[in-house]
């Protein structure tokens, strides 16, 4: 089991050019997340989901990891089997930095799910309401993410992991969205020392033992380098 459990949100991407949900000029802002990011929006208008999440690929597919993601991904590599990456992001900038033990509790932009048959595929860089699934032919086919009032995946795994943990940081989030708010909280019941990395407090700051604040692509390396002495 690893000892170094590590929470990821946008806020470690946001240096590789792509937004952050909240605040000022956040996603949410420019679209209402009840239309694009809930079941119940993408019933009403598939097509601007599709839009939403594909022009999302688009600013992924265009985007390079940062000293951060990078960082992680040494520490990965210095302390192989010891270092879970749980992250709230649908990029793949952890990946493509290196790291290799990453979780992808809110979905990935580059797969998609069949609603018909549960089949997941690598999705198109465009998907549309018309796709059909390579499974079962049905077109009820949408990006694999995970939205509001939807459970996240790799639960059972993650809080297993947080018992387990001597280490559990979060980097860039906000501590906003559940479960996810609340891993710092059970990592601290059971033991484990607590740190955030972030621009600002989070909203989950109280469950944290230790604040390291700034930017990721700053204060990550430094975390990094002192973990690695
Ligand atoms: P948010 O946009 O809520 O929060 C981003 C956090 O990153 C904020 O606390 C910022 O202060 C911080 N931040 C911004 N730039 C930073 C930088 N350069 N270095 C360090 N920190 C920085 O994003 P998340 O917490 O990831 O879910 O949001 C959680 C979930 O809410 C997302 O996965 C998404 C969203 O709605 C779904 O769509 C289901």
């Amino acid at each position: 089991m690893e000892k170094i459990v590590i929470l990821t949100g946008a806020g470690i991407s946001a240096e590789s050019g792509l937004g952050t949900f909240r605040g000022a000029g956040g996603l949410w802002e420019q679209y209402p997340l009840e239309d694009v990011a809930t079941p119940e929006g993408f019933a009403r208008d598939p097509v601007l989901v599709h839009e939403f999440y594909n022009a999302r690929r688009a600013q992924v597919a265009a985007a390079r990891p940062n000293p951060a993601h990078r960082a992680l991904a040494r520490l990965e590599d210095a302390r192989a089997g010891e270092v879970l990456i749980v992250t709230q992001n649908i990029d793949a900038l952890h990946e493509a930095a290196g790291s290799r033990n990453v979780l992808h509790m809110h979905g990935e932009l580059s797969r998609a799910l069949c609603r018909a048959c549960g089949a997941r595929w690598d999705a198109p860089e465009q998907m549309s309401a018309q796709d059909v699934c390579p499974g079962c032919g049905a077109a009820l086919t949408r990006p694999d993410v995970v939205w509001f009032g939807e459970m996240p995946y790799g639960m059972d795994r993650i809080e297993a992991a947080l018992a387990g943990a001597e280490i559990f940081a979060a980097i860039g989030t906000s501590g906003q969205v559940w479960p996810a708010a609340g891993f710092a909280r059970l990592a601290h019941e059971m033991g484990a020392h607590t740190v955030e990395l972030n621009l600002e407090p989070s909203a989950a700051s109280a469950d944290f033992h230790e604040h390291r604040q700034g930017r990721a692509s700053e204060v990550v390396p430094e975390w990094v380098a002192e973990l690695l002495g």
